[in-house]
């Protein structure tokens, strides 16, 4: 494979018969994706949600257009707000009838130097980014713990969780707060069979990212890449697969690092 124009990796069923709750799932990037792969491995039945209800709405449509799944639903959430989490993880409960794995992909970033921060733009970061991925977390392991069939939950943090980077103190401490949690929920979920990990990606350049930041930091970031690329969100998708998947039997508490650089 080219490792700067990669090709798109077919399904391969690894996930066959599971059925699927995704958070954030209605953008341009990593939720969409990992809902797509989802479907492309053999999912039976998807729950996406999204804060965003109109994008929600077409994500559904698009998720069953692309992939042929009948079994798609959508709900809208915001991770923030504790009585969204439980009433999206009942409904998928009952749309579902059961959700085997739960991707947490929902995560909230600004830029900004720690010295200009007010307390308000902290506090909106780290509790959609850190608070929601706990509140996602919490409500599902003790709904797998009542069914009593296991499950497997997938995070989404970020490299930033180790990295330094200037105007991300905020969002990189929410990042390295998910690893932590998800490495203690992990310890807690074992004992009924529930195996918590994270995905840590570098950098996926989708449409809504591109427009958001000046391009000029953009291009310094992917140079850094040892590829001179950012991810595809499809190639940070594959790798919460794996992790949803049985070939992560023995791995739970990890933070995988989607990257093709260090330091
Ligand atoms: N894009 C990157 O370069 C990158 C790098 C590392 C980590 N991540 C992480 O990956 C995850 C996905 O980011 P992405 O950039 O691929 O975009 P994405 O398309 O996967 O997610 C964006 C979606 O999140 C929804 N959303 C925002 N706030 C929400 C909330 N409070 N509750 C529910 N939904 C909400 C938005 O409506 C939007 O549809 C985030 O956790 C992000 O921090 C992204």
């Amino acid at each position: 494979m080219d490792l700067k124009n990669p090709e798109y990796v077919p399904g391969h069923g690894l996930i066959k018969g599971k059925s699927v709750l995704l958070t954030a799932a209605a953008g341009a990037g990593i939720g969409f994706a990992a809902a797509t792969k989802a479907a492309e491995e053999g999912a039976r039945a998807i729950v996406l949600s999204d804060i965003h209800e109109g994008r929600l709405e077409s994500a559904v449509n698009k998720l069953k257009e692309e992939t042929g799944l009948a079994d798609v639903y959508g709900k809208v959430g915001n991770v923030a707000v504790e009585e969204d989490v439980r009433a999206l993880i009942d409904y998928a409960e009952e749309a579902l009838g059961g959700v085997d794995i739960l991707i947490n992909n929902a995560g909230l970033g600004t830029s900004k130097l720690l010295i200009d921060m007010e307390d308000d733009e902290w506090h909106r970061v780290i509790d959609v980014t850190l608070n929601g991925t706990m509140r996602m977390t919490r409500y599902m392991m003790k709904v797998m713990k009542a069914r009593g069939e296991g499950g497997v939950i997938v995070n989404n943090a970020s490299v930033l969780g180790w990295r330094a980077q200037k105007e991300q103190a905020h969002y990189a401490a929410a990042k390295a707060g998910v690893m932590a949690l998800t490495r203690c929920a992990a310890l807690e979920a074992a004992e009924f069979n529930v195996r918590i990990n994270a995905v840590s990606p570098s950098i996926v350049l989708h449409p809504m990212l591109r427009k958001s930041a000046p391009q000029e930091f953009l291009e310094e970031l992917e140079a850094k890449e040892a590829y001179g690329r950012a991810a595809e969100a499809w190639e940070v998708a594959n790798v919460m697969m794996f992790l949803a998947s049985d070939y992560a039997s023995y791995m739970t508490g990890e933070s995988l690092s989607v990257s093709s650089q260090r330091g």
